[in-house]
């Protein structure tokens, strides 16, 4: 497991009490699993070939401290943590790296990646951009002797490595290359400039003493999963920021409000708020309220100001994938990964314009905000978070919208969201339009407290739901209000009944799946499944998992790749012509220390620490992947 997710390890939704709909809710589907032993709502109608399948040899299960891919697949360390990304940028030292070195260099703990061809509207597989997600800086791992209390020169270090990386990749003869003297490569660190955009800019509780206007912040971290727009941006998701914080988090008026945000002062990045006043609550009391929000990047613009989109909602957000809907209006569809939290969707007012990018530009800054509500007879509702709206209003402490979407935690719980086990990733498949929901575990989840949607007490190894929106004219409504679901994979070890794992069709004996986190569609729509925490749940390595969706061997999930020890798999990204799988390993040797790795992957160096890097995954054939 990795300790940095989620930290203080509490459920914080407090709202676990179920609503008389839940009771009922429960009460039918406890009948109904106990009749069939089994859960109910397992799968939706497909049709499809097996040819479908993707095809390899599969890799067996591993505790290894090197990685493993299918004989005929190549993996190739394309950037590694502290790699240069500019040019004159010096090379990665870890007893001499400083912020401003660490600014010019790939960061750390890289998670989502996305891929986009150069130039832009093309199709091109050859060369692109590629943005990639740094969640975290372990100090235990890039710093020598374990330090407790950390310099401000280390904090500094630390501020650099998190954010976002853009950089020009090219492909020759099979093998990827970093365009290192590219004019758009650049890092979006801690503490570039942004702009605040939405119902929240400009509002009181948005403002600082630095940024008296509510609407310039600095900086992004702890960016996990992401997602991409249909005008060529990219989107990346502040998730666990609640971690950044140091203060006495219960005095003042947003007490409240930090409680539900898990926001205790006692953050792992504690020092930070020693060295920088604004990461300390008793002098910036309102700067948490600036992170927790989807952040929009042009990453074919290197001068464009990256934008807070606060009508998506704030919260631990994992992911921000988008659908166009029939009419092409927009949805971007969001896991709040923590405990008992919700899964979210945003629906653009105007649709999107393909032929003209700038009339594109502020398309998420109005819609609807919504949260997912499960029943148990296959129907899933999409609840608006409107101000004015239900339960939304002064009554409750909702003054306007600006509260609803700062505190978007508090008002799913009072119109009656249902509180999952983590929601992770959420991928709409770009076929069939069917929404994957990923939730990686929940061991906290007890009996009283399952829903039809999260069936498993003490869930400890995730599940996967599958969403289907109605069709319009034969293509998916997005932005629909009522929606079927079914499980698409219940996981863990089918051949341990206690587990009640369920899939469509079984899994080979190294193909089950445990602790679901990222998920991808290939060119030919067959799911990549992504592992966060296989290692602590079922005692093997992270990994990487291929199913099809639909035909007779729907969720048959068989092994990709095992990643060396320590680390989770995230960021599965194909090239438009599936001929390259990019994927990013995150934080191998995790659980051990710079002096004492348990491994130094990936380049095995004995004057270096294990490296969070994206691999590059090839067939030495030059075919597609799973092909
Ligand atoms: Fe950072 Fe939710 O995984
Ligand atoms: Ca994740
Ligand atoms: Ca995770």
């Amino acid at each position: 497991m990795d300790y940095f997710e989620e930290q203080d390890g509490k459920a914080v939704n407090p709202s676990t009490e179920p609503t008389i709909g839940e009771v009922i809710s429960r009460r039918t589907f406890l009948k109904g699993a106990a009749a069939t032993g089994a859960f109910g709502l397992f799968g939706c109608a497909t049709t499809g070939t097996a040819s479908d399948a993707p095809s390899f040899t599969e890799v067996p299960r591993s505790t290894s401290d090197r990685h493993q891919v299918p004989p005929g697949y190549n993996a190739q360390v394309l950037l590694r943590q502290g790699d240069p990304i500019k040019p004159g940028a010096p090379e990665y030292n870890p007893l001499t790296q400083t912020g401003a070195q660490q600014e010019q260099q790939f960061g750390t703990d890289a998670d989502f990646i996305s891929y986009m061809p150069l130039p832009y509207g093309s199709n091109n597989s050859t060369r692109g951009l590629l943005g990639v997600n740094h969640e975290n800086h372990r100090a235990n791992l890039c710093f020598p002797g374990n330090p407790k209390q950390l310099t401000r020169e280390q904090v500094e270090v630390q501020m650099a490595a998190q954010g976002f990386s853009i950089v020009e990749i090219a492909k020759e003869a099979n093998e990827w290359r970093v365009v290192r003297d590219s004019r758009y490569n650049r890092r979006i660190s801690t503490n570039a400039p942004m702009r605040i955009s939405g119902p929240a800019a400009g509002h009181p509780r948005m403002q600082t003493s630095t940024d008296p206007t509510g609407t310039r912040s600095f900086g992004t971290f702890n960016n996990c999963a992401g997602g991409t727009t249909p005008w060529g941006t990219m989107l990346t998701a502040e998730e666990n920021i609640q971690n950044y914080f140091s203060g006495d988090a219960g005095k003042g008026p947003e007490a409240a409000a930090r409680k539900r945000y898990n926001i205790s002062g006692k953050g792992r990045y504690a020092d930070w708020g020693r060295h920088f006043d604004r990461f300390n609550l008793d002098k910036e009391p309102n700067e948490p309220n600036r992170f927790g929000w989807i952040v929009e990047i042009d990453p074919y613009d290197p001068n464009h100001t990256s934008v807070k989109r606060t009508a998506l909602g704030r919260c631990a957000h994992e992911c921000a994938t988008h659908a166009v809907s029939h009419d092409g209006r927009v949805a971007i569809y969001s896991g709040d990964d923590a405990r008992m939290e919700f899964v979210y969707k945003f629906v653009t007012e105007r649709p999107y314009d393909p032929k003209n990018r700038e009339a594109n530009r502020d398309l998420l800054d109005r819609g609807t905000l919504y949260v997912a509500r499960f029943e148990d007879n296959g129907k899933m509702r999409w609840l608006p978070l409107v101000h004015g709206q239900g339960p939304l209003t002064a009554a409750n402490g909702f003054n306007s919208q600006a509260d609803v979407v700062i505190e978007a935690r508090r008002a799913g719980t009072l119109v009656g969201a249902t509180p999952m086990d983590r929601p992770e990733d959420v991928q709409p498949h770009p076929q069939t339009g069917r929404v994957y929901v990923v939730m990686t575990y929940n061991e906290r989840r007890t009996e009283a407290e399952v829903n039809a949607a999260n069936p498993r007490a003490n869930n400890k190894w995730g599940h996967i739901i599958e969403i289907v929106p109605p069709l319009v004219n034969g293509k998916p409504d997005h932005a629909a209000t009522e929606c079927d679901w079914g499980f698409f994979i219940v996981a863990g070890d089918p051949s341990k009944p206690e587990q009640r794992a369920r899939y469509a069709n079984a899994p080979s004996a190294n193909g089950w799946v445990c602790a679901p986190d990222n998920v991808a569609f290939d060119p030919r729509g067959r799911i990549w499944i992504t592992t966060d925490g296989q290692d602590d749940a079922a005692g093997f390595n992270d990994s990487l998992y291929a199913a099809t969706t639909s035909g007779p061997n729907r969720g048959a999930t068989r092994c990709f790749f095992t990643g060396p020890v320590g680390c989770e798999v995230c960021g599965p990204e194909f090239t438009p012509d599936g001929r390259t799988l990019f994927l990013a390993i995150q934080h191998p040797g995790d659980g051990s220390s710079f002096d004492k790795p348990s491994t130094r992957w990936p380049d095995f160096r004995s004057d270096l620490p294990p490296r969070g890097s994206v691999l590059a995954i090839t067939k030495a054939d030059g075919g597609e992947i799973g092909s």
